[in-house]
């Protein structure tokens, strides 16, 4: 089947209450899979590091966007650029992070500054028509927001504020700027990546069957469900009982997805995000930040270990679910399903952004 065949498959125009999912050809293609690295990672903005990460001059994080190999400096402001050298496209800097006077090519020691300019061309002299300051690294777009440094690399998408919208000032009450990080775990799952955002964003409709003790903390029949332009929020109010769950999971849970792949889970003196990042039609990489309020009475080093460890065994349950649907997804036995109208509307949402990009890049 042809490209623009599979992305029709998916009608957007049909109301919640009717609407079918998005053909499993789109968790299985690979062609759909290119698709998406062109235009949903490429056309949104993405978190791709931390700012604390960037506070002095010098530092970098060299990481890939949207597949594509990505440094992020501080000179006088943070910058991105594709981390491939002008002269024969070796990778400037190794993917990491750490501080730095210039950005040195390994392959022939060509130099660029923090700016991205091109500073020093080893016994290059007698090259005719050459002009440096033609051939720096290319710049990508950046933008910081909370805690995060997002890169777009579509120059014609709108700055970051206007692509987030609401959830710009969502988030303003919650002074997220309190929470520390604390720690980074990274989880490699043989599924497709719309697989796990799917999960995340069905309204916690899993909850009670697949994660029994969450759903022990959870005050489950206030679960509110909130969908906007390019973002949903689930809530929903924890009720206290006596296990590692609920001593954990306090206050108000918040779980905020903005599309395409990142998420914002909160609770009492705890934040955690949550990217997903494809790596293959069927496989991607799952990245957790942990952040704490270090002020917090609640918080001390076995709150952050137990509240981890609760947050693995989640991640287990979501797992183990995702390559089993992954694998449904590839089998004869399945091509469509239906969506539960008073739990996924957030899913709804995805699928319909889905299909507008998919289909603008055709
Ligand atoms: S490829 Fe970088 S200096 Fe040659
Ligand atoms: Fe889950």
């Amino acid at each position: 089947m042809i490209l623009n065949e599979i992305v029709e498959q998916y009608n957007a125009t049909l109301p919640l209450e009717r609407a079918i999912t998005p053909p499993s050809a789109w968790y299985t293609s690979s062609d759909i899979a290119k698709l998406e690295q062109d235009s949903v990672f490429s056309d949104n903005w993405l978190v791709a590091t931390r700012k604390e990460l960037l506070q002095e001059s010098g530092q970098y994080v060299a990481t890939t966007v949207a597949g594509q190999p990505i440094v992020i400096v501080r000179g006088d402001t943070i910058k991105g650029f594709y981390n491939v050298c002008q002269h024969h496209a070796a990778q400037v800097m190794e993917t990491g992070q750490g501080c730095t006077r210039a950005l040195n090519c390994p392959y022939h020691g060509w130099t660029y500054k923090l700016d991205g300019s091109l500073a020093a061309t080893p016994q290059f002299e007698a090259a005719e028509g050459f002009d440096k300051t033609n051939h720096g690294l290319k710049e990508v777009r950046v933008e910081v927001w909370q805690q995060w440094v997002f890169v777009c690399l579509n120059n014609d998408a709108p700055p970051l504020s206007e692509y987030l919208g609401t959830l710009y000032s969502q988030l303003d009450p919650l002074n997220l700027d309190k929470m520390r990080f604390h720690q980074r775990i990274s989880y490699d799952l043989n599924c497709n990546w719309k697989v796990y955002v799917d999960n995340f964003l069905d309204g916690g409709y899993h909850v009670p069957i697949l994660h029994k003790g969450l759903n022990s903390a959870l005050d489950g029949k206030y679960y509110k469900i909130e969908v906007t332009d390019k973002y949903c929020l689930q809530s929903c109010p924890t009720k206290q009982r006596d296990n590692d769950f609920s001593q954990v999971r306090t206050g108000t849970a918040r779980y905020y997805w903005q599309y395409p792949n990142l998420m914002i889970n909160c609770y009492d003196a705890i934040m955690g995000i949550i990217i997903v990042e494809p790596v293959a039609v069927d496989k991607c990489k799952i990245i957790f930040e942990y952040y704490f309020d270090d002020n917090h009475p609640l918080i001390d080093e076995d709150f952050k270990n137990n509240s981890v460890a609760v947050a693995d065994k989640i991640q287990d349950e979501d797992v183990a679910i995702c390559l089993s649907v992954q694998q449904g997804l590839a089998s004869k036995g399945y091509e469509t399903g239906r969506l539960v109208p008073s739990k996924e509307a957030g899913e709804h949402l995805f699928h319909k952004l889905l299909y507008k990009d998919l289909k603008n890049h055709l």
